[in-house]
């Protein structure tokens, strides 16, 4: 199949090329390097054995996509582009609805006037909010976010139902990750943002690396086992291997599914340092600091619909998650800021 994928050269997009490329589909990227660099081309290529089309540009140019869809008329879309920082979306609101709810608007016109029918969705466990238990499943009714991010994946999935209610033959995947960390096991591809990282993994591996003094470990008085908070971690590659299974499944059918991406095991800040320290051989420098606003205590995923319905199921450990995560960040310094 011929597949376009925004966000392609961001850290989960691109993982997600390399596994399409491995199973012949052609490729098409479209991202504005806001928050990604051109360079991971080369390893997505070489990883996945094939050359993907490279398009720069704003998922909110519709002329640009309309010429897209004219060109490459691709038979699905894994729209994963968007600003994905807390934080920053709380500062910067209006970037974030901007940028993430036109422009999956926009997205989607192109794809309706092109007759484009299948959608994969990149949604989150933010969704789930903070009143329902864990562990979360597809079926809970979705919360309220605390962050001007979180809200506009609620939104997003909310538009992508209207939608498909007005478009009987549009298939729609609602892919919900928990939290994705690693890199590919080659050290070639991981996750480099631009600018200072919020995530604890990028965070871990700037420590280990000397960029920055210690690592921050924010909450210590969690109702948890240690009291740190507690989240499902799941490897890069395992979530980009869901989506070929998601891709799979909802090509040559309709409606709206979702689904959980993770690993259905809850893993604290102190179990993730620990099992860092062990496999980089490295002592992080912590600091106790208070939980940050808005985060819940625990966080893990029922993952028996995606195990029951695409045949997946993530497979690799959080040794394996650090691991590649530390050889990345030591052979790719060039991607990395
Ligand atoms: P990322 O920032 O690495 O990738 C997103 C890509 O989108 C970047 O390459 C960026 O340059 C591009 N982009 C941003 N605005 C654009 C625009 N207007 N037009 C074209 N391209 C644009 O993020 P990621 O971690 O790979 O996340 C991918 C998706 O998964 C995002 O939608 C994110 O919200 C979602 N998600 C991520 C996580 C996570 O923890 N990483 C968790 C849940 C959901
Ligand atoms: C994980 C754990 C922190 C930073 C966020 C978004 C969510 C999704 C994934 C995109 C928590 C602790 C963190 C630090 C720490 N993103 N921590 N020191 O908050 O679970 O989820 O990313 O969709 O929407 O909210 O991920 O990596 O920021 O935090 O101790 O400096 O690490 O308290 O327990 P989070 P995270």
């Amino acid at each position: 199949m011929k597949i376009l994928v925004t966000g392609g050269t961001g850290y989960i997009g691109s993982h997600t090329c390399v596994e399409l490329l491995k199973e012949g589909h052609a490729v098409v990227i479209l991202d504005n390097l806001r928050n990604s660099k051109a360079a991971v081309l080369e390893p997505v290529a070489a990883l996945g054995g094939g050359t993907p089309v490279f398009v720069e540009g704003d998922m909110r140019d519709r002329p640009l996509l309309d010429s897209i869809f004219a060109r490459h008329a691709p038979d699905a879309v894994i729209h994963f582009a968007g600003l994905k920082c807390v934080p920053e979306s709380i500062l910067n609101p209006l970037d974030y609805y901007n940028t993430n709810l036109y422009g999956t608007v926009t997205l989607l016109e192109a794809m309706q006037a092109a007759g484009c029918k299948n959608f994969v969705f990149s949604s989150s466990a933010t969704v789930y909010g903070s009143k329902n238990s864990v562990p979360f499943h597809e079926e809970m009714p979705t919360g309220t976010a605390t962050n001007p991010y979180g809200t506009t994946k609620i939104m997003i999935e909310q538009i992508l139902r209207d939608y498909a209610a007005a478009q009987p033959a549009a298939s729609i995947c609602l892919l919900r990750y928990f939290n994705p960390v690693g890199a590919h096991p080659s050290g070639k591809l991981g996750e480099s943002p631009n600018g200072v990282p919020n995530n604890i993994m990028p965070l871990i591996a700037d420590v280990a690396r000397g960029r920055l003094p210690a690592l921050q470990i924010t909450g210590t008085d969690f109702e948890t086992p240690d009291g740190t908070g507690v989240r499902d971690y799941i490897h890069v590659v395992d979530l980009a291997l869901g989506h070929m299974k998601a891709l799979e499944k909802i090509c040559g059918s309709t409606g709206v599914s979702v689904y959980n991406l993770g690993t259905g095991k809850g893993v604290s800040v102190l179990e993730l340092v620990r099992a860092f320290e062990q496999v980089s051989g490295v002592t992080l420098p912590k600091v106790f600091a208070p939980c940050r606003p808005g985060d819940v205590a625990v966080c893990y995923a029922d993952t028996s619909k995606a195990a029951r319905e695409l045949g997946w199921k993530a497979q690799r450990s959080v040794d394996d998650m650090c691991r590649d995560t530390w050889n990345y960040s030591r052979l790719r310094e060039d991607l990395i800021n």
